[in-house]
């Protein structure tokens, strides 16, 4: 981790929850020391954590009214933790007990902060308190490993004297080091500010006639996952979306396509002013040659559909792309490396991230991925991690190279 800069939480929205351990009254001082740093705080609470601290103490030095309920019970009004979540440049939770660390793994939303973090679309920081042998527990740990994979940040506990009088792990880190991790945590990702880049993701869709397509299983979520890790890098990010069920992941600008066609004329436009662009998408290779204006009513026998050629956009791109950055994928099922290499030269890409349907775990609309980074001096091979740690690593080596 390097060293956060001074200014680091300047101006920064920070949303701070406090759960019901004995270490939310250590969130005061907290509160104070991200005010002080220049970060505009707002706090939601469980119901139990009022319990620890008060309303009114926390509003005070965040002067903002601090949220525990859905609405406002004298008056009705909702607190949209949609709201609240899409305000926030990051989601601290601190105290974070075992029972919330639980209920974020399950998506259970039984109050404010755990709806509030299931629709956030911003970093989030957990920093546990517990006994030691909670945190110790497997459950525990499962839960804190299930979080990393999805991108949590964790401020890890410390030793110490616990208030059950034991001696371990599991006292919440100190509100200094935690104001530490976020300004690193801040500063640390910022390297791509100033540069922009394309990302294309989602299936492709061609029509037949008005009520049917041809298309693939993509969900988007890997290319999705790098628009989201370069805008967190401070990088300008034109995704050029075909179609999928995913939220935009924030400070991003998405343009959505439907066709192959649709999806050139985006990303070549977009290309121009960029510096790069990663082909994520998985563009259909060919398109009904005719498409029928009205409904096709089926007929006695065969129906044989013409298709032709689609445009490859990465090919295109890759002709023209100067000095710019191009990273491509490969879906392979068979012969793996000597397809990937040779799309690695054919499209002119700086590397290749070669996913192989035959490795488990990296299945369509699947949360985890399996590739090998594969450029001109060799290959590197990843892990089974989760599709958005995969986009930090692809996010590194862009960041390597447009150093
Ligand atoms: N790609 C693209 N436009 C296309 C087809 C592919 O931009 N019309 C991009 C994909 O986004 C990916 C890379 O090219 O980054 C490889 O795609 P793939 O379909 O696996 O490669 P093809 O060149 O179509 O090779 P194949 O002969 O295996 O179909």
């Amino acid at each position: 981790m390097q060293a956060p800069d001074a200014n680091a939480l300047q101006g920064r929205r920070i949303l701070l929850g406090i759960t019901g351990s004995i270490a939310a009254y250590k969130a005061a001082v907290l509160a104070r020391l991200l005010v002080r740093a220049g970060a505009e705080v707002r706090v939601v609470m469980t119901p139990l954590a009022k319990q620890f601290i008060t309303p009114l103490t926390m509003a005070t030095l965040t002067k903002h009214p601090i949220l525990v309920d859905f609405f406002d019970p004298e008056n009705g009004a909702w607190n949209s933790h949609v709201a609240l979540g899409e305000w926030a440049d990051c989601y601290l939770v601190a105290p974070a007990t075992a029972n919330t660390l639980a209920k974020m793994v399950a998506g259970v939303a039984d109050n404010l902060l755990l709806t509030t973090y299931l629709s956030a679309r911003c970093p989030v920081i957990v920093a546990p308190a517990m006994d030691l042998d909670m945190y110790a527990h497997t459950a525990t740990q499962h839960n804190l490993a299930a979080l990393a994979a999805r991108g949590v940040r964790i401020v890890e506990p410390t030793e110490g004297e616990l208030a059950s009088g034991l001696q371990g792990k599991g006292r919440m880190a100190e509100p200094e080091q935690i104001v530490a991790s976020l300004g690193a945590f801040f500063t640390e990702k910022k390297k791509l500010t100033g540069r922009h880049y394309v990302v294309t993701a989602g299936a492709t869709i061609e029509p037949l006639d008005p009520v049917r397509f041809l298309s693939n299983h993509s969900s988007g979520k890997m290319g999705y996952a790098i628009a989201e890790a370069l805008a967190r890098r401070g990088a300008r990010v034109t995704l050029v979306s075909g179609r999928t069920a995913l939220a935009v992941p924030a400070g991003v600008e998405r343009v959505d396509v439907l066709t192959a066609e649709e999806m050139y004329r985006a990303a070549s436009e977009a290309f121009e002013r960029a510096d790069g662009a990663v082909m994520c998408a998985a563009v259909a290779d060919y398109t009904p040659a005719e498409v029928a204006d009205r409904k096709m009513e089926k007929g006695e026998g065969e129906l044989i559909v013409r298709l032709k050629r689609t445009r490859d956009i990465a090919a295109e791109l890759g002709a023209r792309k100067g000095s710019r950055l191009l990273v491509g994928f490969a879906l392979e099922t068979h012969d793996e490396e000597a397809h990937a290499e040779s799309k690695l030269g054919r499209k002119h890409f700086d590397f290749i991230v070669l996913n192989s349907l035959r490795d488990a775990g990296a299945c369509f609309r699947g949360d985890t991925n399996k590739v090998t980074l594969i450029d001109r001096a060799g290959r590197e091979e990843l892990p089974l991690l989760s599709k958005r740690e995969v986009a930090e690593r692809i996010a590194d080596r862009i960041e390597t190279l447009n150093a």
